[in-house]
């Protein structure tokens, strides 16, 4: 189907005993293919949720120790509302994405004291809930409630774009209208639940990106991308993001046996974790050697001196570097950022802790939520010590 005869309808439906054969086909694949998942057929909103929210940008195999710690930890709306912050992020840390975490917080605390935990059963009510969009209102109302929710995320997607053979990016506002529709087409009146299970499962496990097995699937009759062969054409890419090198350093700033940990102000992309002394380089990137540093080698002078100089505009602490640890890499949206770690001495005006500043042992960083990086660092400490004093 291309754009320009969609002017009135939005897709060329199935009719309706075509329909009937594909539901009946995804079903009985269904039974013997369905993946055994934590979160699945226990019908209760809570658990529905926490997982959904998980798998956003998140891969199944990631999830389900993630889930597993964390509904153990949190076993009810009632257990997450009353608890701290800082201990959610602490179940969450190294997921990423934790305004996800923030939100679930926020929505347990909501829904606590608005209907004493009971989540709402329409699409209306939880789409108005913190951190809840049409897909994770879909899953819950069909999953949990086994009322009609139509879904389209990742795997989803790839299928509905392929059924109907979707020639414009299935992200952009019409091809998202397009598959929303589609997926509300394809609802039957009953288990809406499982029906939707099954067109995920169909979706990650034989409607692949790469090597999608045509071979293998129960709707093949009904796909009209595999019909014209374009199935590995469709999805339309997405146009590919620019990628940015930066470099940041982090500073493990200790005062006798102490650290300084700062918690991330409110509005930043990591609100509420912790971390050790972290910012960008910017202009003085220029300060640090092309071959990068090594720990046998002494940090430029002009490098120490802005790092001395950054720590105290931004803490107040009067520092010393002592050595550099290590790089880290990783990615974050468009960047690549290679962090550079240092281990640095406060001697002099040294801040006091506050509510967003404390000074903690090495042991104690177990009981921060922190960075991902943050952690590798703490623990590159914890496993030095007590050779760092
Ligand atoms: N991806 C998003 N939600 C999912 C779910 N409930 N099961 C498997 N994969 C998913």
């Amino acid at each position: 189907m291309s754009r320009s005869d969609s002017n009135d309808r939005l897709f060329e439906p199935y009719d309706p005993a075509e329909l009937l054969r594909l539901r009946r086909g995804l079903k009985s694949w269904y039974a013997k293919r369905a993946r055994d998942l934590p979160w699945r057929n226990i019908g209760e909103p809570y658990r529905v949720w926490i997982s959904e929210i998980m798998l956003q940008q998140t891969t199944v195999a990631t999830v389900i120790s993630y889930f597993e710690r964390f509904t153990k930890r949190f076993p009810t709306i009632h257990d997450l509302a009353q608890a701290e912050q800082d201990d959610v992020l602490r179940y969450w840390e190294g997921l990423g994405y934790y305004s996800r975490a923030r939100n679930i917080h926020k929505t347990a605390r909501l829904l606590v004291e608005q209907s004493d935990g009971v989540f709402p059963r329409t699409t209306a009510e939880l789409t108005a809930l913190p951190g809840i969009g049409r897909y994770t209102a879909g899953a819950i109302m069909s999953f949990a409630f086994d009322r009609p929710g139509a879904i389209v995320e990742a795997n989803t997607l790839r299928l509905y774009s392929r059924l109907l053979c979707l020639e414009e990016g299935p992200k952009a506002t019409h091809g998202q209208k397009v598959l929303w529709a589609f997926a509300e087409h394809l609802l039957p009146r009953k288990n809406i639940g499982p029906f939707n299970q099954s067109l995920m499962d169909l979706g990650a496990t034989i409607c692949r990106s790469n090597d999608p097995d045509c071979h293998e699937c129960p709707l093949l009759a009904h796909c009209r991308a595999a019909k014209s062969d374009r199935q590995h054409e469709i999805p339309f890419a997405m146009p590919k993001q620019q990628i940015t090198s930066v470099i940041e350093v982090s500073v493990a700033v200790r005062n006798h046996d102490r650290f300084l940990l700062r918690r991330y102000p409110e509005g930043q992309r990591w609100a509420g974790l912790w971390d050790f002394v972290r910012f960008p380089l910017g202009d003085a990137e220029s300060l640090v050697p092309d071959a990068g540093l090594s720990k046998s080698d002494m940090v430029p002078r002009k490098l120490v001196a802005h790092l001395e100089l950054s720590i105290r505009e931004s803490t107040g602490a009067e520092i010393q570097l002592d050595r550099f640890l290590k790089e880290l890499r990783h990615s974050v949206t468009r960047y690549r950022i290679s962090l550079l770690c240092f281990l640095a001495s406060a001697e002099h005006a040294v801040p006091e802790c506050n509510d967003n500043l404390h000074w903690v042992r090495a042991e104690q960083l177990d009981d921060y939520p922190l960075s991902t990086t943050g952690r590798k660092l703490a623990v590159i400490i914890q496993r030095s010590q007590p050779t760092l004093f």
